[in-house]
């Protein structure tokens, strides 16, 4: 069996490296980003930026970014050498609606679903941070035929906690959307009550401690805002098919609670924010509403200095921050500063 892993970032890159280990010799990986590909190269990865390279394959893994309108996937079957009888893994994250696209554009390729091709959907489901690999949470796999099903079955069975089968493809596309806003709403909840905490001199920490202290209640914490790639993007997915005003005011009530945390502050003030990023324990800026904090408590006319566990002074300074050398010099920065906004997410941050 020859397995390729197509889309080597996150999300693929630990999908190829935990198959790799299961079937030696067996996966190579496809990204069209070429310094990706050199970087993996260079630490002797079977990887390639060229389709053409990659032929004979049985069961192909799809994990891109997917694209406002899912167009990286459809670039990706584009230059794909698609042999008679294998099986096509759609893994990414898809806006509704987009597996039917899938299913036409093969059609028009002269396959016959569930014959000559078997297409399944298994949208990814991992936490960074929490899950210790890509298959560790159950996946859900939906597809339009039986015989597609069967054969995603053989291939996943063996390599996932658990595998729920819907017999509605849709229902797969749209769980891992739903699962995403499901926690865009929470945290957007939290910040409103959080926000009506703070009009009325109230504790939210005491508030959530006496809420939560019921087992099926979970007040979330805050943070700085709902960040991240996947969150605000599958809102923006299921927009569009779902027309809510009730996700319409949670999105607002996300955009309140960011500008909020600005004018706590105010302006013209030293400040320091402590920790950067979003992930437990994964060294990442991207799409963190961290740095969007930082940026606007600059505009706002404050000094903000920050730090962050995983990243050093120097990192920070490159990436255009004003970060600390020492940690005495931090510690007298903390006594000086008039406002101090803690990311408690990662365990390494004296939050004292
Ligand atoms: N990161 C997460 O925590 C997470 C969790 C669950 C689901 N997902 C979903 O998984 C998918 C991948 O996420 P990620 O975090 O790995 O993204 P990423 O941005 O880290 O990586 C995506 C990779 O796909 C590559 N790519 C884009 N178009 C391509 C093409 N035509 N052919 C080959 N490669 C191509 C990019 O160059 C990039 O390296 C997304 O749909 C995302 O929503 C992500």
């Amino acid at each position: 069996m020859k397995i390729c892993v197509v889309g080597l970032g996150n999300i693929g890159f630990n999908l190829f490296t935990y198959l790799g280990e299961r079937f030696p010799g067996k996966v190579m990986g496809v990204d069209v980003n070429e310094s990706r590909i050199e970087e993996l190269r260079s630490k002797g990865y079977r990887v390639t930026a060229d389709y053409r390279e990659l032929t004979g394959i049985d069961v192909w893994l799809m994990a891109p970014s997917t694209g406002s309108q899912g167009q990286n996937l459809f670039a990706a079957l584009e230059k794909m050498i698609i042999n008679p009888g294998s099986l096509i893994s759609i893994e990414s994250t898809l806006p509704p609606e987009t597996m039917i696209r899938v299913r036409e554009f093969l059609e028009k390729k002269g396959f016959e679903l569930g014959n000559d091709l078997f297409l399944i959907h298994v949208p990814h489901r991992v936490m960074f941070g929490v899950d210790k690999t890509v298959c560790d949470t159950p996946r859900v796999m939906g597809a339009y035929t039986t015989a597609c099903l069967e054969k995603g079955r053989e291939f996943y069975t063996p390599l996932v906690p658990l595998l729920v089968e819907v017999t509605d493809i849709r229902v797969a596309e749209l769980s891992k959307v739903v699962e995403n806003v499901k926690r865009y709403v929470d945290v957007a909840f939290a910040q409103e009550i959080y926000g009506h905490c703070i009009d009325q001199g109230m504790d939210f920490d005491e508030l959530r401690r006496a809420v939560n202290s019921k087992s099926n209640v979970e007040l979330l914490s805050t943070d700085w805002g709902i960040g991240g790639e996947c969150l605000p993007k599958d809102m923006g997915f299921i927009r569009t098919v779902c027309h809510s005003t009730m996700l319409e005011g949670t999105e607002q009530a996300d955009r309140d609670y960011r500008a909020r945390l600005v004018q706590q502050v105010g302006s013209a003030k030293e400040v320091l924010v402590k920790g950067l990023t979003f992930k437990t324990g994964v060294k990442d800026l991207n799409n963190s509403r961290g740095v969007d904090l930082v940026r606007a408590l600059e505009v706002a006319g404050n000094t903000v200095w920050v730090q962050d566990p995983l990243f050093t002074s120097i990192e920070l300074r490159e990436a255009g921050f004003k970060a600390e050398d020492e940690v005495n010099e931090m510690s007298k920065k903390q006594d000086q500063v008039a406002a101090k906004i803690v990311m408690d997410r990662h365990k390494a941050l004296d939050l004292k």
